[in-house]
């Protein structure tokens, strides 16, 4: 038995029953890894304890939702207080406006907003928006690019990027789907030709496939060429809204979308959430004031707004309009990608690490990557190094591709333990 299994038996048992009733004994197959996952008991600030006592340092923090720490104290309060008072009222209320407010206060490009459940579902509005705007059916998106498990937009996100990434998708849909080379204007510019496009979506950090940012000109050079054929940008800000800057990435790159979509942070970091947004002109469409339901883009759902999930989000977006935290946790990312590199060319590994912001992810690739095809990288010591921080009580994602979330609730001293793990991990590393 190795050590992972010698640490973690409650989490295989609690596995092995789990088996029984889920489909890979998992919610979500991002969350398992070989032979079993871990099973969480409780989080707090940037740490996580698991069934059999083990104590992690946190830097998955939710999938990158958590951006205050594990169980924020001003967010959990606002939710208690709002279960008491209803959790789901099927009615208007007061926190759906504030956050639709709040949300336009600090995106530049929002001027009228949507919430929905799942960023998932926020992409998916937005894809239907932007069709029924410009009436037109053809999208595109970008290779590695993940934007939540909806059809039209399922394809290309894992290598081999040819092969279907679901069963299930019908060719009607995936041929609406065109695919494009992710930094690379040119590339772009010769795909686009002559597909009469409804919008283009894209994440200005492809994230959970490795934290590569978008360059400034490669953003501009897309805003220009969409205004040039009459063409919606939207920015899938479902990981670098509230996080890269208070108006997410947008405000970072100064390059403004025509539709934004939003999800995590958006929800308090704790309750599922998204949401869309973006120009009147646009986001009017959806105003049932002003047309007949058959001319309108539908957007709605039970839950969608439902007051626990916006007084939450409400919440966490007072504190971070304030601005103050975004020095914090920018400031650590950077020390982290400086640890890092430092690290690699001290031990003359082919590794590069990636990110802006607060957001990094480690590759093990000759060349620093600039897109899915250049992160494509050794496999297994990305792997070997992911069970090297688990065993060491680090947890990050995933086996394949290590990346990284940190928190407000992080401190330098937490960058400092991670950068000493991998030094201690690439000292095992043969050259
Ligand atoms: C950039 C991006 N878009 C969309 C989604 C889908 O969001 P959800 O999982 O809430 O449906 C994710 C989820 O990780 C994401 O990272």
């Amino acid at each position: 038995m190795d050590l992972y299994e010698l640490r973690t038996q409650k989490s295989r048992i609690l596995h092995s029953e789990a088996r029984k009733f889920l489909p890979g004994g998992v919610t979500y197959a991002i969350k398992y890894w070989e032979p079993y996952p871990i099973y969480v008991s409780r989080a707090k600030g940037s740490r996580i304890w698991d069934v059999d006592g083990n104590e992690y340092l946190d830097f998955w923090m939710g999938h990158g939702a958590i951006i205050m720490g594990h169980a924020y104290e001003p967010v959990i309060r606002a939710a208690k207080e709002q279960l008491e008072l209803g959790a789901h009222l099927g009615f208007c209320h007061e926190w759906e406006i504030k956050l639709a407010e709040i949300v336009t206060k600090m995106v530049p490009s929002v001027r009228l907003f949507r919430a929905t459940n799942s960023g998932t579902e926020a992409n998916m509005y937005a894809i239907r928006l932007a069709r029924a705007y410009t009436g037109k059916n053809k999208i595109a998106k970008f290779e590695g690019h993940w934007h939540g498990g909806y059809d039209a937009l399922h394809k290309a996100v894992n290598p081999p990027l040819d092969k279907p990434a679901s069963l299930g998708l019908t060719d009607c849909v995936m041929n609406d789907t065109i695919v494009l080379p992710f930094n690379d204007l040119d590339g772009v510019r010769q795909k686009v030709k002559g597909k009469d496009l409804a919008c283009i979506i894209l994440e200005p950090v492809m994230g959970s496939n490795g934290m590569i940012p978008a360059d400034r000109e490669f953003l501009k050079g897309l805003r220009e060429l969409c205004d040039e054929l009459d063409i919606l940008l939207i920015f899938d800000e479902v990981i670098t809204g509230f996080r890269l800057a208070r108006g997410g990435a947008q405000e970072y790159y100064g390059v403004l979308p025509d539709i934004t979509t939003f999800g995590k942070i958006l929800g308090g970091g704790i309750f599922p959430a998204g949401g869309f947004g973006g120009r009147e002109d646009i986001m009017e469409l959806l105003d049932q004031t002003k047309r007949k339901h058959y001319e309108m883009s539908f957007h709605g759902g039970t839950y969608a707004g439902n007051p626990l999930t916006a007084r939450a989000g409400y919440t966490l977006l007072s504190e971070l309009i304030k601005g103050d935290v975004y020095p914090k946790i920018n400031a650590l990312g950077e020390k982290a990608r400086k640890g890092l590199e430092d690290i690699f060319s001290r031990h003359k590994v082919n590794a590069h690490v990636t990110g802006v912001g607060s957001l990094f992810a480690v590759h093990f690739t000759k060349e620093k990557p600039r897109d899915i095809r250049g992160a494509i990288g050794d496999t297994q010591l990305a792997k070997d190094c992911f069970y090297f921080m688990l065993n060491n009580n680090i947890l990050c994602m995933k086996p394949s591709k290590q990346v990284f979330a940190p928190s407000a609730a992080h401190s330098e001293e937490d960058i400092e333990l991670l950068l000493s793990v991998m030094e201690e991990f690439l000292k095992r590393v043969p050259t």
